[in-house]
């Protein structure tokens, strides 16, 4: 158990924010399944205050999430401070600042893992959205910009002066991107020197993984980001490999069944924004490939389900999955313009 000024938080591994993945029907199901708490997608500070409700929208959630941490980012601290507040009215328990987003078009401009280059600002950031909303504040940071430029004991030191309440550490730089490994052995230097909890992140493939971690590296938690596509139950002690497909088709309608009530629309988008989920869910199942692709094309979800209804897997096919965990990253479901 860890207290996050104030928030108890169980248990060990939860769902590493994931733009286009974490959102809150994908939320309800690891929370379910086991998942700690709830992290939102990372939303532009910018965008808050301009009033985008698409960006707001990014914060509406279940009482059944919480503990839920909203993510935020930004580059400018006026804007980043003004925003938290507009996000508090929402009520979340946590306020996280994004320090890790690696893409260009974030992090070249000050944001995200831009702020590696800056951690006083950052630090800043976490005074003034403390002081702001009165909320726990928290922080997801990279080792550092670059292998030149690994300054992440000092990026911690300034975040604990500046009164933030946990650190959650990707192992990479933002120059690595998604790619190499992640260096577990800083994530275990940061925490050993730490006054605040820290969280752990990087590659970790399965929840036996996860508490191997934890207890090795000394965290006090665990994220899973890309292994937990279509995969809530990498949060229990029985790994997807040992479920059959009865069950999984079961948590695939469930899934769906959410972002159809979660994403009410007259047209397909629902199942649009689903098919990402879906081709993880049966990823490594034996599921036909024909009838996968016309699942892709469908764009009734009446049809949608019939054709799933209507797939008989009986043998025992799940197999460790091989997922090319590098071709994915925090650009790949959403557009930041
Ligand atoms: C599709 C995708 C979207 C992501 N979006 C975010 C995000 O919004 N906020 C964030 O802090 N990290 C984001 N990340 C990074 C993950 O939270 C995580 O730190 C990273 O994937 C490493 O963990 P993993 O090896 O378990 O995937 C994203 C990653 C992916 C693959």
């Amino acid at each position: 158990m860890v207290t996050i000024g104030g928030v108890t938080i169980k248990g060990d591994v939860v769902l590493s924010p994931m733009a286009g993945i974490s959102d809150s029907p994908y939320r309800q199901i690891t929370r379910r399944f086991g998942s700690s708490f709830a992290y939102t997608e990372f939303v532009s500070t910018e965008q808050l205050l301009m009033g985008n409700t698409k960006s707001l929208d990014m914060f509406r959630y279940l009482e059944t999430e919480r503990p839920i941490f909203f993510q935020i980012f930004g580059s400018d601290l006026e804007t980043v401070v003004n925003a938290s507040e507009i996000a508090a009215s929402k009520k979340p328990d946590v306020i996280d600042l994004n320090m890790g987003c690696s893409v260009a078009k974030v992090s070249h401009h000050g944001s995200g893992a831009g702020l590696l280059r800056n951690v006083r600002l950052a630090g800043a950031m976490i005074e003034g959205i403390r002081k702001k909303t009165g909320l726990p504040v928290t922080a997801k940071i990279r080792l550092g910009w670059d292998s030149n430029s690994l300054n992440y004991l000092e990026t911690v030191k300034v975040l604990e002066g500046s009164g933030v309440s946990a650190i959650s550490v990707h192992g990479r730089t933002k120059a690595m991107a998604y790619t190499g490994f992640a260096d577990w052995n800083a994530i275990g230097e940061i925490k050993s020197k730490a006054k605040v909890p820290i969280f752990g992140n990087g590659d970790v493939a399965s929840f036996s993984e996860a508490m191997f971690k934890k207890k090795k590296y000394g965290v006090d938690l665990v994220l899973i980001g890309r292994r937990a596509i279509g995969n809530p139950w990498i949060f229990s002690e029985t790994p997807k490999e040992k479920i059959d497909w009865v069950q999984i088709k079961g948590v695939i309608l469930e899934h769906l069944n959410l972002m159809l009530n979660f994403y009410p629309s007259d047209d397909d988008y629902a199942l649009v924004l689903f098919r990402k989920h879906f081709i993880r869910y049966i990823e490594n199942t034996g599921f036909p490939d024909g009838i996968k692709r016309e699942l892709l094309t469908i764009t009734n979800v009446n049809q949608f389900i019939d054709k799933l209804e209507s797939v008989k897997i009986d043998s025992k096919f799940l197999e460790t999955s091989e997922i090319e965990n590098e071709s994915i990253n925090c650009e790949t479901f959403v557009s930041l313009a």
